[in-house]
Formats: structure tokens, sequence, C-alpha cells
């Protein structure tokens, strides 16, 4: 019988809400550790700072969760030394989410056979100087017609950086006048253009944490506070798991444990719009109905990780899903397929019998949680920090009040079959 302790790190910027709950479950669920099999797991979880490191400094985490990766050179360079060095399992993979933007996760399951709406990738229109940009520029650089362009991809079409989120530089082009417009104004950005999914009868949000994936229907045109919408049950059976497959394929294929896929629905069939978001909104403000789902699943995922010396999956492996985009089998044959790699990779049944078994306390830890004082004032702290000042009580309370709705309608009931 041997008792050792496993570490979490939350690796963390401007982030409020979500690491007050998370810390506050995390602390209730793991009080007594965790017994699986002969062996006994204490838990312990702090936030990792930023400081100067040595290449040999060891490093104490069993498992981080990161949200820093993104934009944080020094933290995403410390991150890759210690999965390197230390055995570290990281949610998500930083070498993958460094080099794989938007427009490579558009050709990536282009060629797996999803349909990604019709997208071209422009040079930019100005640039920084640099001592080789003339010569290239004048020997190679061909002129070319952003007419032709418009008139091939058809209007009307988005106008998008080839990365980044949060809608910067995003344009919606409705005419050749618009294009010229929005091109000129680009700047050094480089830019798809992508023809619009228009009209579709659903705009959805799937995030994936691990193999659990929670369907949020979105509204684009909401202020921030209501585009995820309140809805459950708004999909058939049949549209849930196309996007699940959608979701849990795009996510192992790329190695991010937690990362959201946004799929249009035109004509019955689900285009994936945007899916290279490994570091997803996870704030109160943004989610409230749905943040209590998030915190859960972040909890079971990571306890998951930690507890079984979950090995880090550090390159993509590819081949096997290229096998099936190249077989004979129709395109949603291919996705049934590619998500059997996506559960094998995600290790779901194991995961769901470590639900079930070890977590049996969360979903009445979350619900009286999630009803408490301390959430309250996480609310509060988190609208505090983004509203002004006359709409604190207002907001505190409609986050509340969603998230109290949750608790009835969802959370009284527990996750059914491990999550
Ligand atoms: N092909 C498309 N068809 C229809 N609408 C689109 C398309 N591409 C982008 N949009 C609209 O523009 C918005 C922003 O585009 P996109 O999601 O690609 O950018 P983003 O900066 O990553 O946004 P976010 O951070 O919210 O995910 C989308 O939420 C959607 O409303
Ligand atoms: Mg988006």
């Amino acid at each position: 019988m041997a008792r050792s302790t496993k570490q979490v790190g939350l690796s963390l910027g401007a982030d409020i809400c979500w690491p007050i709950a998370y810390e506050s479950l995390f602390e209730a669920l793991t009080r007594d550790g965790l017994k699986i099999g002969k062996n006994t797991y204490d838990f312990a979880l702090e936030r990792v700072t930023i400081e100067p490191f040595s290449l040999h400094q060891p490093v104490k985490y069993d498992v981080v969760i990161d949200r820093l990766t993104h934009w944080y050179s020094t933290s995403r360079e410390w991150i890759k030394k210690a999965i390197l060095m230390d055995d570290l399992y990281v949610y998500n993979n930083p070498w993958s989410l460094q080099s794989n933007e938007k427009h490579t996760s558009y050709a990536a399951m282009l060629r797996l056979g999803l349909p990604v709406p019709e997208t071209w990738m422009l040079p930019p229109k100005a640039y920084d100087p640099s001592d080789d940009l003339e010569a290239t520029l004048i020997k190679y650089a061909r002129m070319f017609s952003l007419d032709e362009i418009g008139d091939k991809i058809g209007y009307p079409f988005f106008m998008k950086p080839y990365h980044g989120g949060g809608w910067k530089g995003v344009t919606k082009i409705d005419n050749a006048q618009e294009l010229h417009r929005a091109y000129d104004a680009s700047g050094t950005e480089i830019m798809n253009l992508q023809a619009a999914v228009l009209p579709h009868d659903f705009f959805v949000r799937n995030v994936g944490l691990g193999p659990q994936v929670r369907h949020v229907n979105y509204d684009p045109g909401a202020p921030l506070h209501d585009r995820y919408r309140q809805d459950i049950n708004f999909l058939d059976e049949v549209d849930q798991q196309t996007l699940k497959d959608m979701t849990l394929t795009i996510n192992a294929f790329f190695g991010w444990d937690f990362n959201s896929c946004e799929a249009l629905r035109q004509n019955g069939n689900w285009h994936p719009i945007d899916f290279a978001n490994a570091c997803p909104d996870s704030q109160v403000t943004s989610l409230h109905y749905h943040f209590p789902w998030l915190i859960k699943a972040n909890l079971r995922w990571s306890l998951f990780c930690a507890a079984t010396d979950r090995a880090m999956r550090k390159n993509m492996d590819w081949p096997p899903f290229y096998k099936i985009a190249d077989s004979d089998r129709s395109p949603r044959e291919k996705l049934t397929e590619y998500a059997k790699i996506a559960h094998k990779r995600f290790e779901t049944e194991k995961f769901r019998r470590f639900c079930k078994n070890q977590l049996k306390d969360l979903d009445e830890l979350a619900y009286d949680f999630f009803g408490s004082e301390k959430l309250h004032d996480a609310i509060r702290q988190k609208v505090e920090a983004l509203f002004p000042h006359h709409e604190h009580d207002e907001f505190t309370q409609l986050f509340w009040d969603r998230i109290q709705l949750w608790r009835e309608q969802e959370g009284k009931f527990g996750d059914k079959d491990g999550f």
C-alpha cells in the first residue's frame, strides 16, 4: 500500500473566476486522497509562478493546466522543457499550439474530408521592413487581382486573420468594394478569405475537454454575456454525434485536450469554421449557465491525468488519420473511424471508469459549491474586473441566477454514466 502525492499546477494569466471554482472543488474532492488499486494518492494544487529557470531545474508538477502558452513565451519554453525533461503532462500540447494556426487546422480537416468552406490566403498588404524583403518581393511576389479572387469565392465571405481569435480583424465582405477596403486596412496581418456559411440554421460551439464534449448554442450577434445561449437538448442524437466526433477528431489530431470547435449547419451539413481555439474562453461572464460543466470537466480530466500518470503525446502521429482519409469510406464513415482513434488516444473508457469509481462525490460537491457564497463572490470579482461600476450588482445577479438554473436543471441530477 503506497501513498504518494500528485502535484497539479495552474499556469494562469488574467483568469479570476474559474481558478477559484476549480481550486475550491479540487480541495473538497481530494481531501482524503483517491484510492486506486493498492495505491492512495494525495493531491496538491498551486498556481505556477513566473521565474528565471535553469535547464537543469527539476519540475515538481505531474500535470499543468496552462492558459499562457499561446502568448507568453517564457512559460511556453518552461513547459516544453518540463515535458522533454521531467515527463510533465500539460494541456494542451505546446508545440502543436505554437505551430498549428487556424489556417493549418483548415487544411488538415479538409484533408480528412470535413466540409471546411472554401478558404484562400492572401499575402499581406503591408510589411515591416526587413533585410531581404525588397529583393524577395520584386523577384517573386506576383501581382494579383482581388476582384478575381472575390468572384471565385463568391460573396459574401469573411476576411479574417489566419491565426488568433477574439474577432480581431474579422470582417464580413459583401462586395468587391468592401473587399478592397478591408484588404487596404489589413496592414501587416496575413488574411484568410473564407466563404460564408450563410444562411445557417445552427451555430454551435463545441467545447472539448479530453473525451468530454459540450454543445453550446451560440449567437454571435448577441452581446458577450448572451452569446452562449442557455438552451439544452437543442440538437437531435444524430447531430450531437456528428459534432462530438468532429470535435474529438480535431482535438486528437492536434493533441489539444481543451479546445473549442465552431460549426455551422447549412442544408443539414455541419461546416467547421473555427476550431483552433486551444485556450477557450473559461470565464463565468461568458459561460455562465455552462460554467459548472467546464469546471467539473476540467477537474475530472486533470485528476485523471495526474492519478493515472497519463503520458503526454509529444508527437502528433497523423498517419492513422491519413490512412482512413485515403480509404474508400463515405465522409461520415471516416469521421466515425477518426473518432475511434480519438477515443483511444483520450482513453475514453478508462476515463469513464475513473470518473465513476474515483470521483463519485463530485456531483454532490459541485451542486453545493455552485450554490455557495464563495461562488457568488467569485462571480462578483470577475464582474468587477469587466463591467462598469453601476452594472456590478445587476450582472453578478444575472450570472448567479443562470448558474442556479443549471443546478436545478442539471446539477442536482448529476452526471450519468461517469461524465
Ligand atoms: N465562414 C464563415 N461563415 C459564417 N460566419 C463566419 C465565418 N467565418 C467567421 N464567421 C463569423 O465571424 C465570427 C468570427 O470568426 P472566427 O470565429 O473565425 O474568428 P475568431 O477571431 O476566432 O473569433 P472567436 O475568438 O470568437 O472564436 C464567427 O463567430 C462568425 O460569426
Ligand atoms: Mg470563432
